[in-house]
């Protein structure tokens, strides 16, 4: 991604919407100088992400899977909207579908995910629990560009969370997204300020 113009992000989320709160927190704070948050893209009319995006003046575009008969047109219905917003980047936030090779490839390096687990461990929806009910000792997040698998892309950004044995899934949780809120921002700046080379599976990071 070239430096110095501004990078016009969209967000996509379904639900609560805490990560995308923590980077509206993080873009007002002036931390993400390079982007511009365009829009946030909601498949789930009740979803709290929703209120957060009025709350903070954010352009809220929803579409619902059900209004279309298939998922092609449902996502084309999403990209001719990402690209009239000229979006350069996605930052996927909680968004609970799978995009299609077809939406990758259009927006290919240019989808990030975050992710409640150390990936490759523990993929799929249930991050959290799932490695909280294997009892593991340590799990943490990730944050990855998208490619054509379940959490399966290139890893920009990791970090590890402890699980003691006091822990309960609920103050595992908690702790997760206080580091989730953390990384997340700091990934999409390495990005945005084009500090990122993808060498196949890896992800270099050019000076910090
Ligand atoms: C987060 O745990 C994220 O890692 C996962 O979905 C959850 C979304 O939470 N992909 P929120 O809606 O941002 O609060």
């Amino acid at each position: 991604m070239k430096n110095k113009k501004i990078i016009n992000v969209a967000i996509f989320a379904s639900g609560n919407g805490s990560n995308f709160q923590a980077i509206v927190d993080s873009y007002k704070r002036g931390f993400l100088r390079n982007i511009k948050i365009a829009l946030l893209v909601c498949d789930r009319p009740q979803a709290y992400v929703i209120k957060r995006a009025q709350k903070a003046n954010i352009n809220c575009f929803l579409v619902e899977r059900k209004q279309f008969q298939t998922r092609n047109k449902f996502e084309n219905f999403i990209i001719q909207k990402l690209k009239k917003e000229k979006i350069d980047l996605i930052c996927l936030a909680g968004y609970m579908r799978v995009l299609s090779p077809k939406f990758v490839l259009k927006y290919k390096n240019k989808i990030l995910n975050i992710h409640p687990a150390l990936l490759p461990a523990f993929k799929g929806e249930n991050g959290i629990k799932d490695a909280f009910n294997y009892a593991v000792k340590i799990t943490g997040v990730t944050v990855h560009f998208v490619d054509n698998g379940v959490d399966t892309g290139p890893i920009i950004l990791q970090e590890a969370v402890g699980i003691k044995e006091r822990d309960t899934l609920k103050s595992l949780e908690e702790k997760i997204h206080k580091i989730e809120h953390i990384i997340y921002p700091k990934a999409i700046r390495i990005v945005a300020d084009g500090k990122v080379r993808i060498i196949g599976r890896k992800v270099k990071i050019l000076n910090k």
